[in-house]
């Protein structure tokens, strides 16, 4: 199939300040030179946040990488998991048309995603809320016919029962994704024969209950959920839970230390000065802990906040006292605050 970009692009692309922190902190795993290894992430990351890779995307992660364009674009349109095009609000939903499936009814589904859906694959249904496509095995044979949408598969489908669970989407509800006809798992449809007793009190099994606590199955990542978050701490530089520091003040809540950059990245550092509270000694101290952006500070949680005062020897209590966080993130967004407009025309 021949992948090119959408005739049709947005103006600009720019992550969410908690998906550029997270963004920035898939980078910092990567020895100096060798940040392009990034890209996979961040073209899945922009595509979670905006439903499709764009081209001021591919553009925008090539920046931040240091790549030529062309390399990122070459990503984007050999995996066919990047949708190049754009999506339905609400899920896409990709039928497996592989052998296994078909023999079991996947014809059958994609002749509902025609009825419901629209009739053509990669078209946006009337209501703007879906699209389908169909795509190669996705590794659930023993549960065919089966489609993934959003993250999760949906398996053992029937077409009235495939239909159902497009309405329920429809309808703003995620159906439970996993077997659709009962089965726990992948079984015989008798029963199991084998280790019978094991699941016998559990309702779900263990990817349906992931999927289930999770609950992101078709929701467009900011970076500020709670899973994405817990991401954001478990990759790039480890956080650390530190013991109280010496020189300061006991905090109330436990320390966490946030992730930090050994340099700036893209177009350089922001100006942390814009920031009300913050001068040139603190910019440099934020500097060497390894504080560069304003996406970095907006999206501290309380915990790191309580990591970084701990390290700001003589100017403990500044951050929460000024909103540095909500500030920053207000920079991050938008470019300015009142405070910073006054200061650049002062400045001026
Ligand atoms: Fe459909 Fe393998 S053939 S999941």
């Amino acid at each position: 199939m021949l992948r090119r970009l959408y005739h049709e692009q947005p103006e600009s692309f720019a992550f969410t300040p908690a998906n550029l922190a997270w963004a920035q902190s898939i980078i910092a795993k990567y020895p100096e030179g060798r940040q392009a290894s990034a890209v996979i992430p961040l073209l899945w990351r922009a595509q979670e946040q905006e439903g499709w890779v764009t081209k001021p995307a591919i553009e925008e992660i090539g920046r931040m990488l240091g790549m030529a364009y062309i390399r990122v674009l070459e990503v984007a349109t050999f995996y066919f998991m990047f949708q190049l095009q754009p999506t339905g609000s609400v899920a896409v939903v990709q039928v497996c048309g592989t052998t296994t499936c078909m023999l079991c009814g996947s014809g059958d589904l994609i002749r509902v995603c025609k009825e419901k859906i629209a009739a053509h694959p990669h078209e946006i249904s009337a209501d703007g809320k879906l699209c389908w496509e169909e795509v190669e095995c996705l590794g659930a044979c023993s549960n065919a016919p089966m489609a993934q949408i959003g993250k999760d598969f949906y398996e053992d489908l029937t077409p009235e029962r495939f239909g159902e669970i497009i309405d329920a989407l429809r309808a703003g509800e995620v159906p439970r994704p996993g077997p659709q006809n009962g089965r726990f798992s992948s079984e015989p449809l008798g029963g199991p024969v084998a280790l019978a007793e094991g699941h016998r009190d559990l309702d779900m099994n263990a990817s349906v209950t992931l999927a289930t606590r999770i609950g992101d199955t078709v929701k467009r990542i900011t970076g500020d959920e709670p899973a994405a978050r817990t991401a954001i701490a478990g990759v790039g530089l480890r956080p650390r839970i530190s013991p109280t520091a010496e020189s300061a003040p006991t905090p109330d809540v436990a320390q966490v230390a946030p992730q930090t950059l050994a340099a700036p990245i893209g177009e350089g550092a922001d100006d942390l000065k814009l920031i009300k509270g913050i001068g040139p000694e603190l910019e440099r101290m934020l500097n060497g802990l390894g504080f560069h952006h304003f996406a970095q500070l907006g999206s501290w949680t309380p915990e790191q906040v309580a990591w970084v005062d701990a390290h700001l020897e003589g100017f403990h209590g500044r951050i929460e006292r000024e909103g540095w966080v909500e500030q920053a993130r207000q920079l991050a967004e938008e470019g300015e605050t009142p405070h910073s407009d006054k200061k650049i025309q002062r400045d001026e």
